[in-house]
């Protein structure tokens, strides 16, 4: 059920949003590998609504976007998902209409392997939210309240009205949160000494990368958007919105630890949460412990990652150069100069092996995540990958594979409401 409701996101402090069975977060979803999947969702919203399983692979009619895939869910009506949840890993689900992701219709969904490529001894789900109280707003219209910019990439000069004119209007969210939690009452994961513990890190949140690390210990990636790579230590990791990391953390350094997420685009609260060591005898953390890996270290690199199974490499049919581009004085976000919906459909054959060149030159960071299929980046296979400022370029590669129309876009979802999205249409 989707309704509206409150929820506590620090102690004594409520927040009316939308939420997905009365909680915020949305309840973990959890599947086996192969299972079948069925969720009636029941619209008590003033609004429309639809649900998108990113990054699964399911049929087009699965794929919940409005006026593309299914018609929106209207208030007071019922719609029902059901699809086979055939490749394991850690996925989210979240609204396609509008701002919605930002009234915190969003959940994680975890799709549990058969045979394990890791081994570890628990596991937790660390869902990373900005968190903006009261209704989104677009900013191309003038975002509400005053606009902030700064941050890791726009620090000095470039403050608040200024980056704004310059392309780095970011919404005025007040702090991030870890599954629903601001920093004044974080979650706390337990463990053990000589533990190997899983930590499923999203990112559904609606325009916040975030840098993410542990006070006291390095990760070892062990996946990305759901496929198992070559595990890699790192102390810090880039996380942009869509984007999932599996990370196995060796606890071998007993206390109570700071897990922390800083924006990279925003000055905000950086979030937080504790690894906790069952048998230590601190419980809490070191007021301010910032994490080295925030300092120094080294930070995952998507490109030193390979992908775990065999992936093809087969030399593309057909190539697409794509700019991304816009935000300059509030104006719209643009793929090769066009906005959505006044853009064309990007025609592909089933079949054909697909390369698209994406070159960003735009001051900010753009996530862009395609639906219905796994591409290759680099050494790994990805559905959503950052593409850096300032002429940062990527390119990926995919197989048509599932036919149908499907939504390629920006994942921040003002950029995406505002034009930066195409459709990839099967001819
Ligand atoms: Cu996670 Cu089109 O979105
Ligand atoms: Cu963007």
């Amino acid at each position: 059920m989707v309704a509206p409701g409150d929820v506590e996101v620090e102690p004594g402090r409520m927040y009316r949003t939308w939420l997905y069975n009365d909680q915020f977060p949305g309840p973990e979803i959890r599947v086996k590998q192969g299972e079948r999947l069925r969720v009636t969702v029941e619209n008590r919203l003033p609004e429309d609504t639809t649900i998108h399983w990113h990054g699964i692979p399911v049929p087009n009619a699965m794929d919940g976007v409005p006026g593309l895939t299914q018609d929106p869910i209207r208030p007071g009506e019922t719609f029902v998902y059901d699809f086979i949840a055939d490749v394991p890993g850690s996925y989210l689900y979240h609204s396609h209409v509008g701002l919605q992701i930002d009234r915190g219709l969003i959940g994680s969904l975890v799709v549990e392997e058969t045979h394990s490529h890791v081994d570890y001894d628990r596991e937790y789900t660390l869902v990373l939210d900005d968190f903006l109280p009261g209704a989104p707003a677009a900013l191309t219209n003038r975002g509400p309240g005053p606009l902030r910019g700064g941050g890791i990439m726009g620090r000095g000069m470039m403050g608040g009205m200024m980056s704004g004119m310059m392309g780095m209007q970011v919404p005025p969210y007040t702090g991030l949160l870890i599954n629903g939690r601001l920093p004044q009452d974080p979650a706390a994961f337990e463990t053990r000494r000589g533990e190997r513990v899983r930590l499923r890190v999203l990112n559904p949140s609606g325009a916040t990368t975030c840098r993410f690390a542990i006070t006291g210990h390095r990760m070892i990636v062990v996946s990305t958007d759901g496929r198992p790579v070559q595990p890699l230590a790192v102390d810090s990791l880039d996380i942009g919105m869509g984007e999932r990391y599996d990370v196995i953390v060796e606890a071998n350094n007993p206390g109570a630890w700071t897990i922390m997420a800083v924006a990279v685009e925003a000055s905000l609260p950086p979030a937080q949460a504790v690894l906790r060591y069952e048998d230590a005898a601190q419980t809490s953390p070191a007021a301010n412990a910032v994490p080295e890996g925030l300092q120094r270290g080294r930070v995952l690199d998507l490109f030193d990652l390979r992908a775990l199974e065999e992936t093809e490499t087969a030399p593309p049919n057909r190539t697409i150069d794509l700019t991304l581009f816009g935000g300059m004085m509030g104006s719209a976000w643009t793929i090769n100069g066009q906005a959505y919906p006044d853009a064309d459909p990007i025609e592909i054959h089933e079949g054909e092996r697909i390369r698209v060149r994406m070159v960003n030159q735009s001051m900010m960071i753009h996530p862009m995540h395609l639906h219905g299929h796994f591409f290759r980046v680099g050494g790994v296979l990805k559905d959503t990958v950052i593409v850096l400022p300032h002429m940062g370029r990527v390119s990926l590669d995919f197989t048509a594979d599932n036919p149908g129309k499907w939504f390629f876009h920006c994942h921040n979802i003002y950029h995406m409401e505002s034009g930066m999205a195409r459709v990839v249409r099967y001819v």
